[in-house]
């Protein structure tokens, strides 16, 4: 089984996924990671150079790739949830876990940051976080298995959380 972390950015995927691998030893697959090697650009140069709907398709391909995988912790890009098929292949073998926080820690932390190229260039990137983190977390919802919430709870609990579901 592979624990798939989804949810929106700066939520704290990669930091719970680094955590989850450690003390599961299990390895720690990241989607975004594959995508900047496969293409030899980081997202923010694909974004620019291609758009984002290159970035879509091949982030949907490496999606269904490393649906293959087996225990290891799978840590998706926000935008997963925006292609349907996306989610039928990490569920395959996916225990989907919601890595949500709320939104004022979302924009404290995903504001400054200039990797994160914004996905809609006309809005201002507050806006631009509002409107995606409205569209997208009903997503997130529906699609989980299970919730961690990293602005009322440490990454080290959202881990105990999760290992604890886990192992029930
Ligand atoms: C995206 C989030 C990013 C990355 C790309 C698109 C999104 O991943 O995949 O910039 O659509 O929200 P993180 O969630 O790891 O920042």
């Amino acid at each position: 089984m592979n624990i798939v972390l989804i949810g929106f950015r700066g939520a704290g995927k990669s930091s719970l996924a680094e955590i989850l691998s450690k003390k599961l030893s299990m390895k720690v697959i990241s989607s975004d990671d594959l995508i900047e090697k496969q293409e030899n650009k980081t997202v923010q140069e694909i974004v620019v150079e291609n758009g984002w709907k290159y970035f879509r398709e091949v982030e949907a391909s490496i999606i269904e790739k490393i649906s293959d995988e087996d225990e290891s912790v799978i840590d998706t890009g926000g935008g997963v949830v925006e292609n349907p098929l996306n989610i039928d292949h990490l569920r395959i073998r996916g225990f989907l876990v919601y890595v949500s926080a709320g939104l004022k820690d979302i924009k404290n932390r995903v504001m400054h940051d200039s990797t994160r190229p914004k996905l809609n260039p006309l809005l201002n990137i507050e806006d631009d976080i509002v409107f995606a983190f409205n569209r997208r977390a009903p997503m997130y919802e529906e699609f989980m298995d299970f919730r961690v919430n990293t602005s009322t709870h440490s990454i080290e609990e959202c881990a105990q959380q999760i290992i604890k579901e886990i192992e029930k």
